[in-house]
């Protein structure tokens, strides 16, 4: 039987991918290679909803999808079937985490269950994270996940960035924008926030043809200013559809 290589795993969970007549045969094999998974999920559907959930049925191991992820040495709790999460972007979140200084304001517009914040607020103790997200249940796990990795410095706030952000003012020295299906429509209320000189980190999916030039020409509707300092592809959603990361100075 041909069965496909690749899965994710997160935590004790392995994620495939494949018809639901393969699933039986795939949970076996990956159980039997991988001694530390004790569930098997395969998607159900596409990531979908404001809140990007790729749901999941159990197929094989102990009847969960709440598990314990560790990366860049944090450890996050998280439902796979209440908040998106993604172990793919592990290198991604430390390449944005090094750049972060001593004693910046930061604001992680799309936080989930925390993996970019609260790394940040690992590394950098006297820095402040303001991490957004509007799903409650993502919100409910990254306050778990603040006392779980011991961290006193990242503030949970629940609701629409756009509200949100509305109360915050002028504190950020750096923005997270890691929702590349829709980071552009946010980029008006980056401007309500960003200090001056801000860098802010904004994701999208590009095509082939459109790197990064579709990026940029995004942000320079709201920035006309803005200078850019990096373009990073940093994931495939699909063949060919790229997952980037632009860093931009607002100017
Ligand atoms: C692609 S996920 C990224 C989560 C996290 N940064 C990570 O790396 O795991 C995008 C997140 O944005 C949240 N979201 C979508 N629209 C939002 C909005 N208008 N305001 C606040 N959060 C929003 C979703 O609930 C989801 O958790």
């Amino acid at each position: 039987m041909n069965l496909p290589r690749a899965f994710d795993i997160v935590g004790d969970i392995a994620v495939v991918n494949v018809e639901p007549d393969l699933e039986a045969a795939m949970a076996q094999k990956v159980m039997e290679q991988n001694k530390r998974v004790k569930v098997v999920v395969n998607k159900i559907g596409k990531t979908g909803g404001v809140e990007r959930i790729q749901r999941v049925k159990v197929v094989a191991g102990e009847g969960r999808t709440e598990t314990l992820h560790k990366e860049n040495g944090c450890r996050f709790k998280l439902d796979l079937n209440r908040v998106f999460f993604t172990p793919r972007l592990s290198s991604e979140r430390l390449r944005i985490a090094e750049q972060v200084g001593e004693r910046e304001t930061v604001v992680d517009m799309f936080s989930g269950v925390g993996p970019f914040s609260i790394l940040i607020a690992k590394r950098r103790p006297k820095s402040e994270v303001y991490a957004v997200d509007v799903n409650e249940d993502a919100v409910s796990y990254l306050k778990d996940n603040i006392r779980l990795n011991k961290v006193d410095n990242v503030i949970a706030l629940w609701g629409d960035v756009s509200d949100v952000c509305e109360k915050l003012g002028k504190v950020a020295d750096r923005v997270i924008m890691n929702l590349p299906e829709g980071s552009g429509e946010f980029l008006g209320v980056v401007g309500k926030i960003a200090k001056r000189g801000c860098v802010v980190h904004f994701y999208c999916f590009l095509s082939d043809d459109e790197l990064f030039d579709a990026g940029v020409e995004i942000i320079r509707k709201v920035f006309p200013k803005a200078k850019v300092l990096n373009k990073v592809v940093c994931g495939e959603r699909a063949p060919g559809i790229h997952r980037v990361c632009i860093d931009f100075n607002v100017g």
